[in-house]
Formats: C-alpha cells, sequence, structure tokens
C-alpha cells in the first residue's frame, strides 16, 4: 500500500499502562455450533496480540464482551466457554465472573493478581447495554476500578452501547492492537490503494450495501458483482430473472449508481467498470442435492433461481483480481453453504491464497466465514480477514465509528 498514515487515536503503545488495572472491550461474538460450542475463534484468536501485549507489562485485564442477542439472563449465551477457548490460546488460565459490575466483580479484580486475566459475563444481559445507558457504564468502571480502557472490539466499534461509547466517560479510552490494524489496514486500502483497486461485492442484498457500493465507484478501478446482489443489478439492465432473489425497490439506488458511474468512466466503459455475471448457477430448489446448471444471463427459465455465478463470470472474476494490485472482497458470490453453489466464491478464495504479490483483504462476517472454513481456520493465505462484519463495512464507506471517535486523539 502507499504511504502509511499514522493512527489517529491513541494506543496502548501510547500510553504508561504497565502494571495497571485494564479494561479491554473484545468483540467475543463467536459463531456457536447447535450445541452451543464455538464454531469460529478467530474473533478470539485476533485478540491475543493486544492481550499478551499487556500481560508482558504485568497488567491486570478485565475483558468485557456481548455475545448473541439475548434477551435478558441466557445461559445459552453465557461467555463461560468462550473463558476456556481463551485460556488454552494464552495458555493460562482465565477467571470468568457471571457478571458484568457489583460485588461480583469487585471480588474477582481484588482478588486478581498482575498478568492475569478475568473475563466478564455477556454485557447483553443488562438491557442498558444497548441503551447506552451511563449509569450501567459508570458502575462496570467503578466495579473494575480500571486506570485505563482498551477498546479492541473492531467488529462492535459501529455500536454506540454502554461498553463503546459511554464507559469512555468515566475511564480513559485507548485502541488496542486489533482495532488499529483492522481501521488501518482497510482504512489505507480505500485512501491510498496500490492500484488497480478491485472491488468484489456479493451477498444477498443491495440494500445492505448501497454506501459501500457508492464509495466503491468512486474509489475503485473496477467492481465486480456476484451473489444475489447480482441478481437485482441484472434485472435492472432488463434480463429477466426467474424465481430468482431480486430487490425490485432497489432500482432507483441502481439508477443513482450507474449514473454516478457514468461520470466517472463514460457512458461506453461502465458494463467494464461495474462487471455483472455473464453467466449464472440455477437450480430450481434450494438444497443440498440440487444440480448446478449453468446458464446465460439471458437465458435464466420461469422456475430457475440464481445462485452462483457462471463458470464463464469465474474466468472473468479470476482474470480481473489477477490484474489487480489491491482486492477488497466482501459477501460471497453464491449461495456458499451449499457445495455446488460455493464454486464462485471457491475459485476467488484459491485466485486471491495463490497471488501473495496482491494485498486482498476479506470483509467479515459471512466472507470472512467461508475462506476461514475454506484455509483450514486460519486466514493466513489473504493479507487481512477482518473480524467486523457491519463494522467493516461502515469503515469502508467512510462513516465514523463511535467506538473509535470517543478514544483519546493521539497527539499531532
Ligand atoms: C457483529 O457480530 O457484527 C458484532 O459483534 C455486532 O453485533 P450486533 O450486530 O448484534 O450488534
Amino acid at each position: 500500500m502507499g504511504q502509511a498514515l499514522s493512527f489517529f487515536k491513541l494506543t496502548i503503545e501510547d500510553v504508561p499502562i504497565e502494571h495497571k488495572t485494564v479494561l479491554v472491550r473484545a468483540d467475543y461474538n463467536v459463531p456457536l455450533n447447535k450445541k452451543g460450542e464455538i464454531s469460529d475463534d478467530l474473533r478470539i484468536r485476533a485478540s491475543l496480540p493486544t492481550l499478551r501485549y499487556l500481560l508482558d507489562r504485568h497488567c491486570k485485564v478485565v475483558i468485557m464482551s456481548h455475545l448473541g442477542r439475548p434477551d435478558g439472563r441466557d445461559a445459552s449465551l453465557s461467555l463461560e466457554p468462550v473463558a476456556n477457548r481463551l485460556a488454552e490460546l494464552l495458555g493460562q488460565p482465565v477467571a470468568f465472573v457471571g457478571d458484568v459490575k457489583g460485588d461480583q466483580v469487585v471480588q474477582a479484580v481484588k482478588k486478581a493478581r498482575a498478568g492475569s486475566v478475568t473475563l466478564l459475563e455477556n454485557l447483553r444481559y443488562y438491557r442498558e447495554e444497548e441503551a447506552n445507558d451511563a449509569d450501567f457504564a459508570h458502575e462496570i468502571a467503578a466495579a473494575t476500578q480500571a486506570r485505563y480502557f482498551v477498546q479492541d472490539g473492531f467488529g462492535v466499534v459501529h455500536r454506540a452501547h454502554a461498553s463503546t461509547d459511554a464507559i469512555t466517560r468515566f475511564i480513559p479510552g485507548v485502541a488496542g492492537l486489533l482495532l488499529e490494524k483492522e481501521y488501518q489496514t482497510i482504512t489505507e486500502a480505500m485512501e491510498h490503494p496500490r492500484r488497480p483497486l478491485v472491488a468484489v461485492l456479493g451477498g444477498a442484498k443491495v440494500s445492505d450495501k448501497i454506501t459501500v457500493i457508492e464509495r466503491f465507484v468512486d474509489v475503485a478501478d473496477k467492481i465486480v458483482i456476484g451473489g444475489a446482489m447480482a441478481n437485482t443489478f441484472l434485472a435492472y439492465k432488463g434480463y429477466g430473472m426467474g424465481a430468482s432473489l431480486v430487490e425490485s425497490d432497489q432500482q432507483p439506488v441502481l439508477e443513482r449508481i450507474y449514473a454516478a458511474a457514468a461520470k466517472k468512466v463514460g457512458q461506453d466503459a461502465v458494463d467494464e467498470f461495474i462487471i455483472l455475471p455473464s453467466d449464472l448457477a440455477v437450480a430450481d430448489v434450494i438444497s443440498e442435492t440440487a444440480p448446478r446448471r449453468v446458464v446465460m444471463a439471458d437465458a435464466v427459465a420461469t422456475g430457475d433461481k440464481a445462485l452462483d455465478i457462471g463458470d464463464q463470470s469465474i474466468d472473468t472474476v479470476v482474470e480481473t483480481v489477477a490484474s489487480a494490485q489491491t482486492v477488497v472482497w466482501n459477501g460471497t458470490l453464491g449461495y456458499a453453504e451449499l457445495p455446488a453453489f460455493a464454486h464462485g466464491s471457491a475459485r476467488l478464495a484459491l485466485a486471491l491464497a495463490t497471488q501473495p504479490q496482491t494485498t486482498s483483504i476479506i470483509g467479515g462476517g459471512d466472507t470472512a466465514d467461508f475462506v476461514l472454513k475454506w484455509d483450514g481456520g486460519t486466514g493466513e493465505s489473504f493479507t487481512h480477514v477482518s473480524t467486523g462484519g457491519g463494522a467493516s463495512l461502515e469503515l469502508m464507506s467512510g462513516e465514523k465509528l463511535p467506538g473509535i471517535e470517543r478514544l483519546l486523539d493521539a497527539r499531532k
């Protein structure tokens, strides 16, 4: 990437944090399988550099997080399994406390030694968390007696909640190493990319990604559209999409996007700038056993559901990313839960993994889950796999994220 930007907030490296009690906000909102086990621990592993940095400096580390969207106390969304996994990864005990404030927390923190880790229970057992309640944040601060608040939960910084916003009124807030890395990597790719910059955007809905598509019309050299989102684009272009998912209310948005694209590259070059699939993999039903049938985009029959980009389109995507210096990928290119319709996403992942000279940034959520499963759980084949879903989209869109804004400013 181009010239490195300096981070605009203070980080744990900028303050005298040695021997202090530190309250870390992590995003341990991890996916759980049907048995309630952690199915992907990327977010826990991603928090280790900050934790190790603090432990090496003899801090007493207290961590807080949310998990899922519980309605009050809900044992199936306890963070206790996360404490166990974290202990394994850190190679040291993690004390788990069944609350986030009050006497249990006071006693646990008193008992904790320098160089220890304590994880508090799910913040969202209290509705005050999402309400950004200042009294609740004050109670957490008082119970932990933390000297610094460290925001390292990149995945949750787009939320203005008690543990991301109000808490900074009671404890000085600085960034952790994961937050800094996520912010810097994504911002540099958007603001100073090595060019050509290709954005590959998939997923189900245009309506979820309007601002990010518009931002890429501005900053990218090419945009590849896949996933069910491509159906809506193709329908806008006049193609019949059969029984495929199409958001017909998004036509005015697409009109705006195409007008901006034409202004940037000229009307004649628009279709080389926003690249739509030329063929599609379709099925009559969405099922494990449905065979992959490839048809041209103008030959989708009435009962066909488009579930992946077609083989010709996959070649186009692979060629397009081969000519890029930076690729930002957000959203799977098809119905990737079904192997027959994961071809587009798998071939793109393979292409990126085998061109290490290209900066590849994979947006969080479903796309990160897909590449991690594909890559043996590590994500090491790519430059950066983001731990943020909504947060990475909002950052790419150029929005200000409350959980970052509230931290102390870096000295100029
Ligand atoms: C996420 O998984 O995107 C974050 O943890 C935020 O979770 P939320 O969408 O429930 O606020």
